[in-house]
């Protein structure tokens, strides 16, 4: 058992966990899509930076979308022009069409999302497009994009749960989820988008999501915490075998076409529990809590996240 000190957790040990896990940081994309104001370039670059410096390793960015319908991140071409790309440091953004493909290509990016949904609803609110036109919307672009030697990632939103459709069939979710993976995704993000569920829930969708042919070993969970659910969550798909976990630095974060989406999953709450777990993530927390309190002074708001207001409130 490791020391007991102010600011750290003790360290103790569980069965049935990794040694180690990645932290997929969505903050400055997933939280600042979100923000009533957009965030200038300079401090979104001092995010990042200060982010990689934490020891977070990959750093979804930005996202190129259209510009009309998420404003926040209308400069993606300025901010990439703009960084400094850290040795070591991936930088994926996320990619919903060919024009989306064309100005990350033209930006430099090696790694992108494509970003799909569980429910009809929320494939024709956040995409324009009904479920299964999605699919022909992400094909063109999953397959120039591996053809370009990039790394793409999946997400599916709404898979526990959706704010016009009620509750989601853990099918639909690996029905969906398969079938982009199938186009050469190499990594399938399950998104909790309005942050409902609970962790039997997370087993049963991790389960057939693994029926369908998705090795756990390429899932990734994606949660926002509404109501208080993400870490327990989280925690969950761990003891299944998840070795990739998407947060968002202080909290930050939602969705603008989900109602009642809030902030991801606080980054600096998922480091605490796995560093009292003893497992490995290479963040210091330190830092991370430090950078979260800075980002807040910018946005003129408290941190959302429970340990960033118990560390530095
Ligand atoms: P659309 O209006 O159907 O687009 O939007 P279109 O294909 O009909 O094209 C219309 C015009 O837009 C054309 O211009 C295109 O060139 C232009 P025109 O020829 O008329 O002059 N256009 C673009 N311009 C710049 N960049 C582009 C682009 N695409 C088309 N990429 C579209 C369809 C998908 C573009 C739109 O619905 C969109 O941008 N949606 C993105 C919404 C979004 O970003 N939501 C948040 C991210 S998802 C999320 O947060 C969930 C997640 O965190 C996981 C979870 O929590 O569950 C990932
Ligand atoms: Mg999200």
């Amino acid at each position: 058992m490791g020391a007991c000190e102010v600011g750290l957790p003790t360290v103790v040990p569980a069965d049935g966990l990794p040694a180690r896990v990645t932290i997929w940081e969505v903050g400055a994309r997933d939280g600042l899509q979100n923000e009533q104001s957009v965030v200038p370039v300079d401090v979104k670059i001092e995010f990042l930076d200060r982010l990689a410096a934490a020891g977070l390793s990959i750093l979804e960015a930005t996202s190129f979308v259209h510009p009309k319908w998420v404003p926040q991140l209308a400069d993606a071409e300025d901010l990439l022009a703009a960084l400094s790309r850290v040795d070591g440091v991936r930088y994926p953004v996320l990619v919903p069409n060919d024009r989306g493909l064309d100005r990350a290509l033209a930006a430099g990016v090696r790694d992108i999302a494509i970003f799909g949904s569980a429910t009809e609803t929320f494939a024709n609110k956040n995409l324009n497009r009904s479920l299964d036109e999605q699919f022909s919307m992400f094909e063109p672009v999953v397959t120039r994009a591996r053809a370009e030697g990039l790394d793409v990632r999946a997400y599916v939103s709404m898979c526990f749960g959706d704010p016009w459709e009620g509750s989601v069939e853990p099918k639909q979710v690996a029905a969906v989820g398969k079938r982009l993976m199938d186009m050469g995704c190499s990594q399938l993000s399950l998104g909790d988008t309005i942050g409902v569920a609970t962790p039997g829930q997370v087993e049963a969708v991790i389960a057939a999501v693994a029926l369908d042919g998705v090795p756990v070993d390429a899932v990734a969970v994606h949660f926002h915490d509404t109501y208080g659910q993400a870490l327990s969550n989280t925690l969950a798909a761990l003891r299944l075998g998840v070795t990739t976990v998407d947060s968002s630095a202080g909290g930050l974060g939602g969705c603008p076409y989900a109602e009642s989406a809030t902030g991801n999953l606080a980054t600096e709450d998922l480091v605490w529990m796995l560093d009292g777990l003893g497992v490995e993530t290479g963040v210091d927390l330190d830092k991370l809590a430090d950078t979260s309190a800075w980002m807040a002074e910018r946005l003129g708001r408290p941190s959302p996240s429970r340990v960033v207001r118990a560390l530095r409130g």
